[in-house]
């Protein structure tokens, strides 16, 4: 049986390494070595990676390597990028990276050429104004997100996206379409979701009620189930697949795109792949004191294995990343928040973090003040655009100044007489700095996240490509709905309050 990465001598010596640096000071090590951010930033491909102002030392970096050796993280690597079924749980390969892979398989091109072909004729035809994305989790966020995080490449067509079964947000959307030039795009890989199969009925009926008797013009599927699709009365042209091995919160590359390519044509949908597929190629050849996806994730597993931080904000200082949070959220916590190793064993050690975030410098009025001062330490992902192009420059001056100023406060900290002025400093923080927020920037970082969440998942041992937390509350809410189990007095009593089954 595989040792428990905590019982491995490398991870050992990170336990006691820990115990060492906890009594010293990130200004500390600035002060005693003019070069630290020389050594520890990396540029790749107009991404810069600072990650100077961790409690780590060069010595911290050789045992995390040590620990990538005996877990043997490059195996696990070449496993994934040359199609393993790694997925153990799914008996499935992760492949995600196949799609962005340049050159393309014929079969990943025969159907890209077929998405774009879609897409072009819709956004050149111009009979349509609307696209209403149906879809939630991995069926939404990445799309929502990336179609925000692309606002100046948008075209004419408006791109809306109902994901909550609250109908409130259905009739918001109905309120802001015309039906004739609605296109429904109902993305489900399971086409088993209730949220997504509930909004996509309603939608039809609603469809219907405005006149529209025959509502194939305006509903096309993106699902691995076509079979499902077809069964809900979606033309089977007008179906487009999703492989199995394709992921939810890592098919944003893929069919399921195909809103975000309506909204921003393929030219940059193609963009976004290319940047993926450029952080892919790095993180497979990339030494690794060079390699972006590498450090930034075993600097996560020093924060939250040896140092114990439970959480990790992601803070984007660009409005235009405002939903990254959320997709973050999907992407690190659905994949590492497992209690469980790949042997089936409940770990004594610790997994995911726990991801929020919000926007610079929205966060810095909101919950700033706990992570300068709260008693947990709360370790940042600063994310920064250098170049915004749009003309408000001194908007921008003052947003970087920003930008610097908090991760210079978190590390550095503050002696004062008064105790409510002081700042400990010594909080970690990583800054990624973009030169433009363009498709294939926003690829390339979307892709050193997936890749960071692959690396971790690797150290701890865990499946980060199953997701079989999430079917004990939809199996509940069924039961409920159909009133078919017995229920503890709480559920009871709010059922009752609620007058769920009034007739
Ligand atoms: O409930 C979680 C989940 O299965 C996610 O993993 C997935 O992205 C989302 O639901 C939507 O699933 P589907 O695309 O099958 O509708």
């Amino acid at each position: 049986m595989t040792t428990l990465r905590s019982e491995l001598p490398e991870w050992n010596a990170l336990a006691a390494h820990a115990a060492d640096l906890k009594t010293q000071h990130i200004r500390e090590f600035f002060g005693a070595d003019p070069e630290r951010f020389h050594n520890f930033h990396l540029k790749y491909d107009g991404l810069l990676f600072d990650f100077s102002k961790n409690l780590i030392t060069g010595e911290t970096l050789e045992m995390l390597r040590d620990l990538t050796r005996v877990c043997d993280l490059e195996g696990w690597r070449e496993q994934m990028f040359s199609g393993k079924p790694i997925n153990i749980t799914d008996e499935r390969p992760v492949l995600h990276c196949g799609i962005r892979k340049q050159p393309a398989s014929a079969d990943i091109l025969r159907e890209r050429e077929r998405l774009f072909a879609f897409c072009n004729r819709i956004v050149d035809e111009g009979k349509y104004k609307h696209v209403v994305n149906l879809g939630i989790g991995g069926s939404h966020l990445g799309l929502q997100m990336a179609y925000k995080a692309l606002k100046p490449y948008q075209n004419d067509l408006k791109v809306h996206f109902v994901a909550n079964i609250d109908g409130s947000r259905l009739l918001e959307v109905f309120e802001e379409i015309i039906p004739e030039e609605t296109l429904f795009v109902v993305v489900s890989k399971s086409f088993g979701t209730r949220e997504t199969l509930m909004n996509a009925t309603t939608a039809r009926a609603w469809m219907q009620e405005q006149g529209l008797e025959d509502i194939s013009k305006h509903f096309v599927a993106v699902s691995s189930h076509v079979d499902r699709a077809k069964a809900f009365g979606i033309d089977e042209d007008s179906i487009f697949p999703i492989p199995d091995g394709v992921g939810g919160r890592f098919s944003l590359w893929s069919n399921v795109g195909l809103s975000l390519c309506l909204g921003v044509g393929p030219k940059h949908f193609q963009a976004l792949l290319d940047g993926a597929f450029s952080m892919d190629a790095h993180f497979q050849e990339a030494p690794f004191h060079e390699n972006i996806p590498m450090l930034l994730a075993l600097i996560g597993i020093w924060n939250r294995n040896f140092l114990k931080h439970a959480s990790l904000g992601i803070i984007p200082y660009t409005q235009r990343l405002s939903m990254l949070e959320s997709y973050m959220q999907q992407l690190d916590m659905e994949s590492n928040g497992k209690s469980v190793d790949r042997q089936g064993r409940f770990l004594p050690y610790e997994t995911g973090p726990f991801i929020f975030g919000e926007t610079g410098t929205n966060a810095q009025h909101a919950f700033f003040q706990l992570i300068h001062q709260g008693t947990e330490i709360i370790p940042c992902d600063f994310i920064v655009i250098k170049d915004p192009k749009h003309p408000l420059d001194e908007h921008h001056h003052v947003l970087l100044a920003n930008a610097l100023a908090q991760p210079q406060a978190l590390m550095q900290g503050q002696d004062h007489d008064d105790p409510n002025h002081v700042f400990t400093g010594n909080r970690p923080s990583n800054t990624l700095v973009l030169d433009v927020l363009t498709p294939y920037s926003l690829g390339l970082l979307l892709a050193l996240y997936e890749h960071k969440v692959f690396v971790q998942g690797i150290i701890w041992n865990i499946n980060s490509f199953d997701q079989c937390g999430v079917e004990l509350g939809k199996t509940l809410a069924t039961a409920i709905e159909n009133q078919s189990k017995s229920l503890d007095s709480s559920t009871q009593g709010l059922l009752e309050h609620l007058d769920l089954f009034h007739d």
